[in-house]
């Protein structure tokens, strides 16, 4: 029997009207327009293709979304300065960093940089602290998104064996936390797994954000298992996952696509996030 292919298009669609309606609500409430801001550093193609939906949807739902760009080689003084600049800003309402960023940055002093009311990423050590004790306010989008996914389906998280395939600090690190807050069993994998497959079968949920085609085949899953793909790989035949997904849909009970997955509630996860640290900003929270 093949999976239920879930559309992320459509979970999208229904965050976004939802959040359309709060954002007027909000605007009238406080008489001020929401404004977020990203800080681009160099060029980088995927990153500008996630820009412009990020950026349309956005204007979508009514909140103000600018651009600052600086060149590859920016200095770190400058790019924190400016961070700070945007922290004081009180007309800002949200700040993003757009990554990847030159290797010349510390990553980790720019997530530090950003104030946590303003942290639409949720990287931030204090909102990232609070995703992992459990007091998940600011959270980051792509984790969120694959929990919007799970719960938009209704899947039961309590006593699951999840495995994930990422260990990154913005993907696998944080969806732990969120997973575990919701009692499943947690293991996650990486490059340094020594046998993949052995964790990869005995899931009952697999997510997988390595951003390796064809990593998952259907030998790497247990029957009917649930698999959510957060991996996104340019071809030359267009975007894929790291599941072979034709295979995969015919074992697995529910399976994200790539492209119209994980990606697009991505997306809406940012402007709900967005949504939040207005908020918090206007009411100083
Ligand atoms: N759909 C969305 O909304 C969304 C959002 C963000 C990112 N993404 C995509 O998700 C993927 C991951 O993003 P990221 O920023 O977390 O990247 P990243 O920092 O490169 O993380 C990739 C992770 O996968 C692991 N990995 C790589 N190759 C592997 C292999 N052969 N076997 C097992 N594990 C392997 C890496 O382990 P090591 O660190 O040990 O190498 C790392 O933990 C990318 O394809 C990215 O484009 C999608």
């Amino acid at each position: 029997m093949t999976a239920t292919i879930i559309n992320g298009r459509e979970i999208a669609k229904e965050i976004r009207s939802k959040i359309t309606m709060d954002v007027q609500q909000l605007k009238k409430k406080y008489q001020k327009e929401p404004l977020v801001i990203t800080i681009v550093i160099g060029e980088n193609l995927s990153s500008e293709l996630y820009l412009k939906l990020r950026n349309t949807a956005c204007i979508e739902v009514g909140i103000t979304s600018e651009i600052l760009r600086f060149d590859a080689n920016v200095s770190e003084a400058t790019i924190l300065q400016t961070i700070q600049d945007l922290n004081n800003d009180p007309s800002v309402h949200g700040i993003f960093i757009q990554y990847p960023v030159a290797p010349h940055l510390s990553v980790n002093k720019l997530m530090q940089c950003v104030a946590a009311k303003k942290d639409v990423e949720g990287f931030n050590p204090e909102n990232l602290g609070r995703t992992l004790v459990g007091d998940e306010v600011l959270v980051p989008c792509t984790p969120l998104s694959v929990l919007t996914i799970l719960q938009h389906e209704q899947i039961q998280l309590q006593g699951k064996d999840v495995v994930i395939v990422n260990h990154s600090n913005i993907v696998g690190k944080p969806l732990a936390a969120l997973l575990l807050n919701r009692n499943a069993t947690v293991s996650i994998a990486h490059v340094f797994t020594k046998n993949l497959k052995a964790y990869s079968s005995n899931a009952d949920i697999l997510i997988t954000g390595a951003g390796v085609k064809n990593l998952i085949t259907k030998d790497h899953i247990k029957n009917k298992a649930i698999v959510v793909d957060v991996g996104i790989i340019e071809t030359k035949d267009g975007v894929c996952g790291d599941v072979d997904f034709e295979s995969v849909k015919e074992k697995a009970a529910v399976i994200t696509p790539v492209p119209g997955g994980v990606g697009p509630v991505t997306i809406a996860c940012a402007l709900s996030n967005m949504v939040k640290t207005y908020q918090k900003c206007v009411e100083d929270k």
